[in-house]
């Protein structure tokens, strides 16, 4: 029940001032954000490198007002890339991309989008790594399998995001385990219609199971992004019955989330990558973070309580 409420309140301008301002916010952020600025998530690289782990790097913010904005979003990206070429992480780290926050929803939003995401896809792959381009609510989805589609044009390694919730995403898991893509299957965390999503948690699971089967199944590079342990225990079953060796496909979970979990898979030899975010505009991330867990959200308000 509270979860949608959580995801209501993500996109409410008024909550995100109260959130802000809360004492005990910083704190409760901290377990999901794992910095402010590139200097901030450079030790956390290092740290999760050491620990046998790769990582998704995501510069946080989206639903930007301002095509300003949007240039900023690419020059952050590029400033990590420039760092991670430095520190030569290149290889360990890749990137995660909201389209939003490169002006995909702005007036010609998905031209801006795309000429904004274009150079950081480059400037990854002259660093060894790559880019995946994150699913966000269901209205963007047309536009973000357009651009990742342009992008392999160049640059076959750019991946993208499914979202089992969605009842199209069984036929886009198709096409893009056909052509070969790098592709992360999430539950889904946005607030989405009946009209366009299933609404029932186990039957998402199942829907989970079906599209991780056809990526496995494919010609693709499948992304298991889930934290919960029956998918992850099926994803590492269907991945020995389609015959893949353990460099065939990943398993990916958030940064502050299930670590025991995150070290287990990667010490059986599994390439584990840890979804890793930082910045200022850190709001939408954690409220979708909180609606994924109750528990969250009661500690969080404890927090602010006891301040
Ligand atoms: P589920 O929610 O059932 O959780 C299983 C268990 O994991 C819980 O019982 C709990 O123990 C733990 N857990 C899960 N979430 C937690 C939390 N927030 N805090 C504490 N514990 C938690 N979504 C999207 O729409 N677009 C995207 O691009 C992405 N990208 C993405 C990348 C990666 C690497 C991951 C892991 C997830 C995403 N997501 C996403 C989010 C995804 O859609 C989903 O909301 C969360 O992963 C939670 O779903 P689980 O599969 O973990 O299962």
């Amino acid at each position: 029940m509270l979860g949608p409420v959580i995801l209501a309140a993500s996109r409410s301008d008024k909550m995100r001032r109260f959130v802000s301002a809360a004492p005990g916010t910083k704190q409760v952020v901290a377990r999901f954000i794992a910095g402010q600025t590139v200097e901030d998530v450079v030790p956390i690289v290092q740290e999760l490198s050491e620990r046998g782990l790769e990582v998704t790097l995501d510069v946080v913010g989206e639903d930007i007002t301002t095509v300003e904005q949007s240039y900023a979003a690419r020059d952050a990206y590029l400033e990590l890339i420039g760092r991670l070429k430095e520190l030569g992480l290149g290889e360990r780290a890749e990137m995660s991309v909201k389209l939003s926050m490169f002006g995909q929803s702005l007036e010609n939003g998905h031209e801006l989008a795309l000429a904004n995401v274009r150079p950081v896809v480059a400037a990854a792959a002259e660093i060894g790594t790559t880019v995946t381009l994150d699913a966000e609510d269901h209205t963007t989805l047309d536009s973000m399998f357009a651009i990742h589609e342009e992008l392999r044009k160049d640059f076959p390694q750019t991946g993208c995001v499914i979202q089992a919730y969605l009842f199209r995403t069984e036929d886009d898991a198709r096409r893009l385990a056909a052509n070969g893509s790098r592709v992360r299957i999430v539950k889904g965390a946005y607030k989405e219609p009946a009209s366009v999503a299933i609404q029932d948690k186990p039957e998402i699971d199942k829907a989970y199971v079906r599209i991780m089967k056809i990526l496995m199944d494919g010609e693709g590079y499948p992304m298991i992004g889930s934290h919960d342990p029956r998918l992850i225990s099926i994803g590492q079953e269907l991945a020995r019955r389609a015959g893949r060796k353990l460099d065939e496909y990943e398993f990916q979970m958030l940064y502050g989330i299930r670590s025991e979990e995150q070290n287990r898979l990667a010490a059986e030899g599994h390439r584990m990558r840890v979804y890793t975010a930082y910045g200022t505009d850190w709001y939408g991330y954690f409220m979708r973070r909180l609606a994924e867990k109750p528990a969250n959200l009661l500690f969080f308000v404890r927090s602010i309580l006891t301040k």
